[in-house]
């Protein structure tokens, strides 16, 4: 048996479109670049939307282009990426904990961990649903700091109505375990034009022009940088990609939906596990399945399901702070929902092309071992 954790979603429509790029000759960020932060900016209402090659650039240029410096609060249940890009932004991360049910920030904790130095609040969507925006929101105003929505996990999913990655700036993977995948990449999303432009600036060498432009425009040799910045593009080949998977994403994200539902309603009567909860106001993408089991057993559960061929894991064990690059940043207050909830999370096998049949298979094995008391 083979059952893998994810499985990109990708047909003739991507290799048509990638072909014709290949063909076409321009390989550099272009025109399939526009018409990829196009979909973004429609699927989200938002201004503006910066294409880059991955979430942790545009979680980096976020922070850059604001000039954040001081302190961030984020979480330490999150990849390690989110903390990376403070730090590499020179800036410092505070962890504040999360709430169990959905496993995201919890509003208390990040009011609680606000001093004269923070500047900026990174709030992280996990596994497919949105924190608590709203009073996130209004935490992030009435302090006047930058909002900043680590979306890379929640593509498509709404929070009472808006979509993830349209409260804030929104920052966006493309990794293949994504609810859309371009192999590696990034979006970058805001309602603020200057700031979509500095990011854009700094993401290309500090030259206020693309190449593209200066092709159609001006002289192709007159290029000067404005301030020192990297090489964050996305290509016109992965954007090509993009632009394909954002037509299937509805779609895919209802294939989701319907496994998720499918799960619950297998794993849902058996006391050893929590299923995922969905959070009021929100619609939840799964990009990943998350479960909750006793401490004691979620090792052997996971390594019980990888041995029979279905490809669980888990997300994320160590909390950040426990990882050896931020033990000297630990946190002076304890982090007790974080803790528990990394000990205990499992996560499931989940695409859009998994079959039902693939899932009772999973949770049948879930469901063996857990009732063998193992
Ligand atoms: C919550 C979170 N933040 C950031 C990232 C980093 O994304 P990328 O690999 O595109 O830089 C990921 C991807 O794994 C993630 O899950």
């Amino acid at each position: 048996m083979n059952i893998p954790l994810c499985r990109p979603c990708v047909d003739d429509a991507e290799v048509d479109a990638v072909a014709e790029v290949l063909r076409g000759g321009w390989y550099a960020h272009g025109a399939a670049n526009t018409a990829f932060e196009q979909a973004f900016t429609e699927l989200l209402g938002v201004e503006c939307a910066v294409s880059l090659n991955s979430c942790t650039s545009a979680l980096f240029l976020a922070l850059m282009a604001n000039r954040i410096r001081g302190e961030v609060i984020v979480p330490a249940f999150t990849w390690v990426a989110t903390a990376n890009a403070v730090v590499t932004a020179g800036a410092t991360p505070v962890f504040a904990d999360i709430e169990p049910d959905g496993r995201m920030l919890d509003p208390d904790a990040v009011e609680a961990a606000i001093t004269p130095r923070t500047e900026a609040i990174i709030a992280v969507h996990y596994a497919g649903q949105c924190a608590n925006m709203w009073r996130l929101t209004d935490i992030a105003r009435r302090h006047r700091l930058l909002l900043i929505e680590d979306s890379a996990e929640t593509l498509g999913a709404t929070h009472h109505g808006r979509q993830a990655g349209a409260f804030g700036i929104g920052c966006f993977s493309f990794f293949p375990t994504k609810n859309i995948t371009t192999g590696e990449g990034g979006m970058l999303t805001c309602h603020d034009a200057d700031l979509a432009s500095q990011v854009r600036t700094l993401a290309s060498h500090g030259v206020t022009t693309s190449t593209l432009e200066r092709e159609r425009h001006r002289s192709p040799w007159a290029k000067q940088a404005a301030m020192a910045g990297f090489n964050f593009r996305m290509s016109n080949i992965l954007a090509a990609i993009g632009v394909q998977q954002m037509k299937k994403l509805s779609g895919m994200n209802r294939a989701r939906q319907r496994l998720a539902l499918h799960y619950a309603q297998r794993l849902a009567g058996c006391e050893a596990v929590t299923v995922p909860a969905v959070l009021a106001g929100n619609t939840h993408v799964y990009q990943m399945y998350t479960l909750l089991v006793c401490a004691d057993r979620r090792d052997k559960l996971v390594a019980a399901l990888n041995a029979q061929g279905i490809g669980a894991s888990v997300h994320f064990a160590p909390p950040v702070h426990r990882h050896p690059a931020y033990q000297g940043l630990a946190p002076d207050h304890p982090l007790p929902v974080t803790e528990d909830v990394a000990a205990r999370s499992v996560t499931l096998p989940i695409y859009p092309g998994m079959t039902v049949a693939q899932a009772d298979t999973v949770a049948d094995a879930v469901l063996a071992h857990l009732e063998n008391g193992d």
